[in-house]
């Protein structure tokens, strides 16, 4: 399993959940409660899925495309850190993810 780290934008929020490799991060952010709307399920056209990874095995992640990059050009608050949890899936050789939700989120589809 893979330990996943919730830290919300103010840090009043602090969860540690567990997952599986191939588990989608926005799926389980959404399932432990975690305001990531993911309004386009997906399709890299809303950023409200927006979040900050900031430990853990994140060198283990591919490299976010160039249509993720392009989305997150325009997400609010964006970092070097920034990443969409829609196209995040876990990988097996990972063990452990931090993951910060961003203050202000976007809805770039609207
Ligand atoms: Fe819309 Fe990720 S859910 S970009």
């Amino acid at each position: 399993m893979i330990k996943i780290r919730f830290i919300s934008a103010d840090g009043s929020h602090d969860i540690m959940v567990e997952a599986a490799a191939g588990d989608r991060l926005l799926d389980i952010a959404q399932a432990n409660g975690l305001p990531l709307e993911g309004t386009c399920e997906g399709a890299m056209a809303c950023s409200t899925c927006h979040v900050h990874l900031i430990g853990g095995d994140t060198e283990r992640l591919p490299a976010p495309s160039e249509e993720e990059e392009d989305m997150l050009d325009f997400a609010a608050g964006a970092n070097r850190q920034s990443r969409l949890a829609c196209q995040i899936k876990l990988t097996a050789d990972m063990h452990s993810l931090d993951v910060k939700i961003p203050r202000a989120v976007m809805d770039n589809s609207r």
